[in-house]
This record gives C-alpha cells, structure tokens and sequence, in this order.
C-alpha cells in the first residue's frame, strides 16, 4: 500500500503543472492514503528559523512555531526524521489538534543540503507510525522536496 502511494506521489510531482498545484495534491494522496492520518503539511523554515505553515490537509494549524518550539523545531535541530508515539508526553509539544497523539516530522533539503522545510503528519492513534515507516516516509519526502522549493512564500 506505501509502495503505491509513493508511485502516486510520482506521478503527481508532474513538472508540467504549478509546484503549489503539485504540493497540494500530494500532501492530499499523503492525508487520504489512511484514515488514521488526520494532518499532512509542509512547514517552511524562514531565514530567522521560525517555521511557517505551507500547504496542507487537515484542520487549520498554527502558522508561525518559533524555533526551539514543539516537535517540529526538534527535527530541525537535530536534522533528522522525528517519530513522536505519544505526543502529550513530548515535552512542548504543539497540539494544533486536541486530538492528535502521534507525529512524524521529516527534513525537507534544497539541493545544497540546507535544511529548507519539513514534512509533517500526525495521526489521532498513539504509536501509527513505526521506524519501519520511515522508509516510505522518506522516500515520499524525497519526492515532495523535488517540487517544495519552487514555492515561496
Ligand atoms: N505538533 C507540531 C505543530 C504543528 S501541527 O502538528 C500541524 C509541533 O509540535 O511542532
């Protein structure tokens, strides 16, 4: 099932449409691939390191998370992928949905290497995602890193 999202996540990174057209509908395939997921986005980290939100599914979100805050802030940091399995006990955590309980958080790398944004999805289960997911989880990063920098905000 991963395995055919990432294959439509290919297809929708057409260069022939609009990079914002081509996030969107891929963070769409990401956010309707399984009802467990209840928020998928990306967020832009601006020049001051404050993260601001770019497209997404799901609820409305915090627009701006300064750095050093919540877990998305912690993936910057540490410039890796972040599996959380249980938000509320993840110190500053940021619950922009109550309802959320676990998350995952991937860098997003421009071509020189410089950390540029990230991927974030959270799920209203504890514990949905599994380091074994990481590597679809990256493999669909990679894509969507492809289109992410031809937006500006
Ligand atoms: N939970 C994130 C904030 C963003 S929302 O999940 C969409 C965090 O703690 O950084």
């Amino acid at each position: 099932m991963h395995q055919l999202l990432v294959e439509q996540l290919a297809m929708l990174n057409d260069s022939a449409s609009a990079p914002i057209s081509r996030l969107s509908n891929m963070l769409a395939a990401i956010y309707w691939s399984d009802p467990a997921i209840s928020w998928a986005g990306i967020y832009y980290i601006d020049d001051q390191g404050n993260a601001l939100l770019g497209p997404f599914q799901g609820k409305p979100a915090c627009m701006t998370i300064s750095p050093g805050k919540g877990v998305i802030q912690s993936a910057v940091e540490k410039r890796a992928s972040l599996l959380v399995d249980d938000v509320c006990s993840f110190p500053g955590h940021i619950a922009c949905d109550p309802a959320s309980r676990s998350e995952v958080v991937l860098p997003l790398f421009d071509r020189s290497g410089n950390l540029k944004a990230v991927l974030d999805i959270d799920s209203d289960q504890p514990a949905h995602f599994q380091d074994s997911d990481l590597t679809w989880l990256e493999a669909a990063a990679a894509i969507l890193q492809e289109s992410a920098f031809c937006v500006t905000l």
